[in-house]
C-alpha cells in the first residue's frame, strides 16, 4: 500500500510538472480540462470560488516535491486572487476556499505577513456575510436568506481568523452558523440538504430546494462531502462534541452508499439511468474520511479510513488519466446533476486537489491548509 501511495503521489508531481507549464503559458486559473487543454471559471473570472484549489494543489505538491516551478506557479495565481479582494463585488462565502488554501497556504508554509494580512481581509469579509437571524448568507445578488451546505467548509477561515488574533468573534460566528447547520441542513439518517433558503429577519427556515442534487429531498453526493468534512473541522476548531457526532453521522451514511465498483453517483437518490458520476465528492469525502480517522482515533476511525482507500484506489483504477492526454488527473467529475455548463463528465481541478491533498494525509504529509 506505502508504494502504491509514493508512487501515485509521484505520478502526480510528473503529470503537474507539465501542466503548469500550460497554465502559464494559457495565462488561466485552472476549473477544468477539456481537449488538452485547461479551462478558467465558468462565470465570474478570477472572482470564480474554485480559484484557491489550483494555488492549494501547488502548495501541496511544493511540500511534497521540493521543486520551485510549484511555488511560484501558486505565487502566480495569489497576485490574481488578491486583486479580487480590492474588487470585492463578486466574492461571497467561498472566500474559504480561495483564501485559505492560496494566501492561507502561503503563510502556513512560509510566514509571509502580507500573505497573512489578505488571509485575515478575505476572514472579515466571510465575517461580515452573517445575519444575526443566525446564518452566514451564501451568495449575492437576490437571495439574502440562502445558505448552503458547501459553507461548512468555509468555516475553517473563521477558526484560523481568532487563532491568528486573539479575538473570539470569528469563532462565534463560525459555531452560530454550524448550530444553524446542524439543526437545518443535516437530516435523521446523516443525509443533508444543499441548500436552506431562511427568512433574513426571523431566520425561520422557509425552503429547502434541490440546488445542485437531484431533486428537493434527495443526497447530492459533494454536499455530503462537504458536510462530513466540514463538520470534522467545525470539531477540530472549536472541540464541540456534537459537531464530531454529526460529521460521524453524515460519513456513516455515505460510506453505506459507495458504490460497489468504489466510485460515488453525483446524488444518492439519483435514478439507476442515466449514470452520473462524480468525482469530486469521493476525493472530497476520502480526504475528510482520513481526517475523521484521526480525529475519533482506531477502533471507529478503521472503517473511515477503510472506506476512503477504497474510494481513492477506485479513482486511481478506473477515472485516472495518467497519460499527457489530459493535464488534470480525475475524470468523470461532475458539477452539478442536472447543468452540464459547469462539466459532466470532465476534468475538473478541485477534485484533483482533494485526492492529492488524501494521498499525503495517508502518507502523514498533508500540508493541513483547512486547520486553524
Ligand atoms: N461549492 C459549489 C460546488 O461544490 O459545486
Amino acid at each position: 500500500m506505502d508504494n502504491w501511495i509514493e508512487e501515485t503521489l509521484q505520478k502526480a508531481v510528473d503529470k503537474f510538472r507539465r501542466s503548469v507549464v500550460l497554465a502559464r503559458k494559457q495565462d488561466v486559473i485552472p476549473y477544468k480540462s477539456e481537449g488538452g487543454r485547461w479551462v478558467g471559471a465558468p462565470f465570474d473570472g478570477n472572482s470564480w470560488w474554485t480559484g484557491g484549489f489550483w494555488p492549494g494543489l501547488m502548495w501541496q505538491l511544493y511540500r511534497f516535491s521540493g521543486e520551485e516551478a510549484f511555488r511560484e506557479e501558486a505565487l502566480r495565481v495569489e497576485r490574481l486572487l488578491v486583486a479580487e479582494l480590492l474588487r470585492f463585488e463578486w466574492l461571497n462565502h467561498d472566500v474559504g476556499f480561495m483564501y485559505l488554501l492560496s494566501c492561507g497556504a502561503h503563510h502556513r508554509l512560509t510566514g509571509d505577513e502580507e500573505a497573512r494580512r489578505h488571509t485575515l481581509h478575505a476572514a472579515n469579509l466571510l465575517a461580515g456575510r452573517f445575519n444575526p437571524a443566525g446564518f452566514i448568507r451564501a451568495w449575492n445578488g437576490d437571495r439574502p436568506g440562502w445558505a448552503i451546505i458547501d459553507c461548512m467548509m468555509n468555516l475553517s477561515l473563521l477558526y484560523w481568523a481568532s487563532a491568528q488574533t486573539g479575538d473570539p468573534r470569528f469563532e462565534a460566528i463560525a459555531r452560530l452558523h454550524a448550530d444553524t447547520a446542524l439543526r437545518e441542513f443535516v437530516r435523521e439518517d446523516g443525509s443533508c440538504h444543499h441548500i436552506v433558503i431562511f427568512d433574513p429577519r426571523t431566520g425561520k427556515a422557509l425552503e429547502k430546494p434541490g440546488g445542485q442534487g437531484y431533486c428537493a429531498g434527495s443526497s447530492w453526493t459533494r454536499g455530503q462531502a462537504w458536510g462530513l468534512y466540514g463538520f470534522a473541522l467545525s470539531y477540530e476548531g472549536t472541540g464541540d462534541e456534537r459537531y464530531l457526532d454529526t460529521a460521524c453521522r453524515i460519513a456513516d451514511y455515505f460510506k453505506a452508499h459507495i458504490r460497489a465498483d468504489g466510485l460515488v453517483d453525483c446524488d444518492f437518490c439519483q435514478p439507476q439511468e442515466p449514470q452520473r458520476i462524480d468525482n469530486i465528492a469521493s476525493a472530497c469525502a476520502a480526504s475528510g474520511m482520513l481526517k475523521l480517522a484521526r480525529l475519533v482515533g482506531d477502533g471507529r476511525g478503521d472503517a473511515y479510513r477503510e472506506a476512503a482507500l477504497r474510494m481513492l484506489r477506485a479513482l486511481d483504477a478506473l477515472c485516472a488519466d495518467w497519460t499527457n492526454q489530459s493535464p488534470g488527473i480525475l475524470q468523470k467529475c461532475t458539477a452539478a446533476y442536472h447543468d452540464d455548463g459547469a462539466g459532466r463528465h470532465v476534468n475538473i481541478l478541485y477534485g484533483d486537489y482533494f485526492f492529492v491533498e488524501a494521498l499525503l494525509r495517508l502518507r502523514g504529509a498533508d500540508a493541513q491548509l483547512w486547520q486553524a
